[in-house]
């Protein structure tokens, strides 16, 4: 054998051991040798390769150690959507977005949960099994080429068992040890894992990124040639047996536990936790509170439909994939300056520092007013005017001041409530953590309750806007809720605003209120801690009428109230004050004499339907005119006795089929199973001849 032919084969069992050894110590961090063993390893294989340089494989465990030749980053095309994720910021948001998703995708889904790295994106291009491009995440369709460095992070295989052709995404990271004892040795030193990792994988010489413990943990996989896996519990199956690096924290989260189970055991993973829809919140707390703990950096976690044929069902939009969505665990931030602090006063009397800052993008919105709740928070803030300060919106709602960035250089100090309301007046006294004005009669405080009363989910007076109501405030021809019903509207042609027919639309829609129903009017009385969720609660226990309710109030017992689940001391004492005020049952009293309901009609949601579906079991499929979205068509037929599912069996007795449908059609036609399109349910709704067959 000549020399050459014998270093071939040196060649090809170096690159044998050293890539196993590779894996041994990257992958599954059980290695078998010592360090020093591993190195002179590597140094016979460096040795051979430079004395025959055609010798050296395409993926030579040598390129480990990267080169030191300085190369650009050419700018490539992606083949696959670089998509980002849609994001939550919320368990509810999360469950939401779960419900919809379900809704969408037609049959029964499972969700992955998995850690959202926080890393450098990177895309790996394998052709023929080859590690052919590593190219970062860019804009998401163009990149940048790094294979030199990416080549140099042990976890990637450079060559895969198989001959695929397949993309796969993951994350470069640094662990959090790492990254501490590195940045240690920096002159400016790196804010966080991320940017140092950042900065490693895009070293001009490759020979220096591969100084550096990167890893690379991987999630997707998009399969060119070979038959896909059908589910993502598989796709990351496949990476793992491909020699990828899978992160072992995973969730798998079904209808019931069984298909969880069943779903995760294609993981053969050891560590999956499953559960039913219900546990997922429980999961996310969990991961959150083990947030600290972990090797690594997250910033949050990732939610995945699980079934790749529903995936595909989803689509994507623009920016993002419809079939995952990343729970942030930090909302997002924005710095600006606080220009001031406005005092609201309530419908109620509650006084509410308002924050007036600078106006700044935070997360997708501009924001320039924050709350600032209450006394007690500015002073935990240690809030002054000309403050620098960060604001957060928290799941999309209000937005926040996070904390004090800089103080301010006007020499402004902590910022105090005024003593007196700025509406009226009168002295503030303070309950709990909050200031009130006691004046009922405080001009905001009824422009407050009047707005409310007329507002849409209230008593919903058409016409009956903000200026209105400040117009007829401000005239005095309103003081109180039933001034509402008295005013001459007609009289009111000439005033600013006022033409003829605002007039008369007006006027019509206040009478036309008289008729909302009992609970709507409750609502909009705006008792304290008594909105429209105990209102329900209240005539769902059989108090349906007002003089049922004053009678209770009257009797000072207030046991049989707190005996309605969901309705805690507060609310309780909350109603109690309200309706035991002289000025409040006078008021009631009015409308009343008025014409208002004051007792619940059986609503239109509480009849019967006549039961026309039991023992009949549904599919809904498709999309309709008059059931959008689909959850509509599952209402009204679970509403007449009947049962729906998600798929079509041979005990499904009836498919509704809307336009698009799709494969459901002929499984249904192979079942015998009934169609029935639009047209024909709606007749069946409303008694039609089919509806009793
Ligand atoms: S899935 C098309 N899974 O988060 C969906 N992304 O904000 C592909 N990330 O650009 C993304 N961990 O760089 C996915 N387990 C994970 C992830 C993850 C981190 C990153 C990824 C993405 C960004 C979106």
């Amino acid at each position: 054998m000549g020399d050459i032919e014998q270093a071939k084969q040196e060649i090809a069992r170096l690159s044998e051991v050293l890539r196993r050894h590779q894996h041994l110590y990257y992958v599954e961090a059980m290695p078998e040798i010592s360090d020093l063993e591993y190195d002179r390893l590597v140094d016979s294989l460096l040795f051979l390769e430079s004395q025959y340089p055609d010798l050296r494989l395409p993926d030579s465990p040598s390129q480990r150690v990267g080169s030191d030749l300085g190369v650009g980053f050419p700018e490539v095309r992606h083949t696959i959507p670089v998509l980002s994720l849609d994001k939550a910021y919320t368990t509810d948001a999360v469950l939401q977005w779960m419900k919809r998703t379900r809704e969408r995708g037609e049959t029964h889904l499972s969700f992955t949960v998995e850690e959202k790295i926080d890393g450098v994106s990177l895309v790996l291009y394998y052709e023929k099994g080859l590690l052919a491009r590593a190219v970062t995440r860019g804009n998401g369709s163009v990149g940048n080429d790094v294979t030199a460095n990416a080549k140099t992070i042990q976890s990637i295989p450079l060559r895969l068992p198989k001959p695929l052709d397949v993309a796969v995404r993951g994350e470069v990271f640094l662990t959090t040890q790492d990254f501490e004892s590195l940045n240690k040795e920096m002159e400016t030193p790196y804010a966080n894992p991320r940017n140092l990792a950042a900065g490693a994988l895009r070293r001009l010489k490759s020979s220096e990124t591969a100084k550096f413990p990167l890893r690379m943990f991987v999630y997707e996989a998009y399969l060119q040639s070979e038959r896909s896996p059908d589910s993502h519990v598989g796709i990351l199956h496949m990476l793992k047996d491909l020699g990828f690096m899978v992160n072992p924290s995973l969730g798998v989260f079904a209808e019931d536990e069984l298909h969880a189970a069943a779903e995760a055991a294609v993981s053969h993973l050891a560590s999956v936790r499953t559960g039913t829809y219900e546990d997922l919140p429980g999961h996310v707390a969990r991961q959150m509170e083990r947030r600290g703990t972990l090797a690594h950096e997250i910033d949050g976690l990732v939610i995945k439909v699980n079934e790749l044929a529903v995936r595909e069902l989803l689509g994507y939009t623009g920016h993002h994939p419809r079939w995952a969505v990343a729970f942030k665990f930090d909302a997002p931030e924005a710095q600006t300056t606080l220009l001031g602090i406005d005092v609201q006063v309530g419908r109620t009397g509650r006084i509410t520092p308002v924050g007036r800052v600078k106006t700044v993008k935070v997360g997708n919105s501009m924001v320039s007013n924050v709350t600032l709740h209450n006394q007690d928070y500015i002073n935990m803030l240690e809030l002054a005017i000309g403050d620098t300060v960060a604001i957060s919106k928290r799941g999309d709602v209000i937005p926040a001041i996070e904390r004090v960035v800089e103080k301010n250089e006007e020499g402004h100090t902590t910022w105090t409530l005024p003593s007196d309301c700025p509406s009226c007046g009168t002295s503030l006294v303070i309950q709990g953590a909050h200031s009130f004005c006691p004046n009922d009669d405080c001009p905001d405080q009824v422009l407050g309750r009047i707005a409310f009363f007329v507002g849409r989910e209230q008593m919903d007076i058409e016409g009956f806007g903000p200026e209105t109501v400040a117009f007829l405030v401000g005239r005095n021809l309103v003081r109180d809720i039933p001034d509402i019903y008295e005013v001459d509207y007609d009289g009111l042609v000439g005033e600013p605003g006022f033409g003829t027919k605002k007039a008369g639309s007006l006027g019509q829609a206040v009478s036309k209120s008289k008729d909302r129903p009992y609970a709507s009017l409750l609502v909009a009385l705006g008792i304290p801690d008594f909105g429209k969720k105990a209102v329900d609660l209240l005539l769902k226990a059989g108090i349906r009428s007002m003089e049922q309710l004053l009678a209770l109030v009257d009797s000072q017992d207030m046991e049989p109230l707190l005996a309605i689940k969901g309705f805690g001391q507060r609310t309780v004492e909350s109603l109690f004050e309200y309706l035991s005020r002289p000025a409040h049952r006078q008021m009631i009293e009015r409308l009343g004499l008025l014409g208002l309901h004051m007792r619940a009609e059986k609503a239109e949601d509480e009849q019967i339907l006549p039961q026309i579906f039991v023992d009949q079991v549904w599919c809904v499929t498709g999309s309709f005119e008059h059931f959008a979205p689909r959850s509509l068509a599952l209402q009204e037929i679970e509403a007449r006795g009947g049962r729906t599912t998600g798929s079509v069996t041979r005990k499904t007795t009836h498919l509704l089929a809307g336009s698009g449908a799709g494969s459901k059609l002929q499984q249904a036609a192979s079942f015998g199973t009934k169609i029935v399109d639009e047209t024909d349910f709606i007749a069946m709704l409303e008694g039609g001849p089919d509806g009793t067959d």
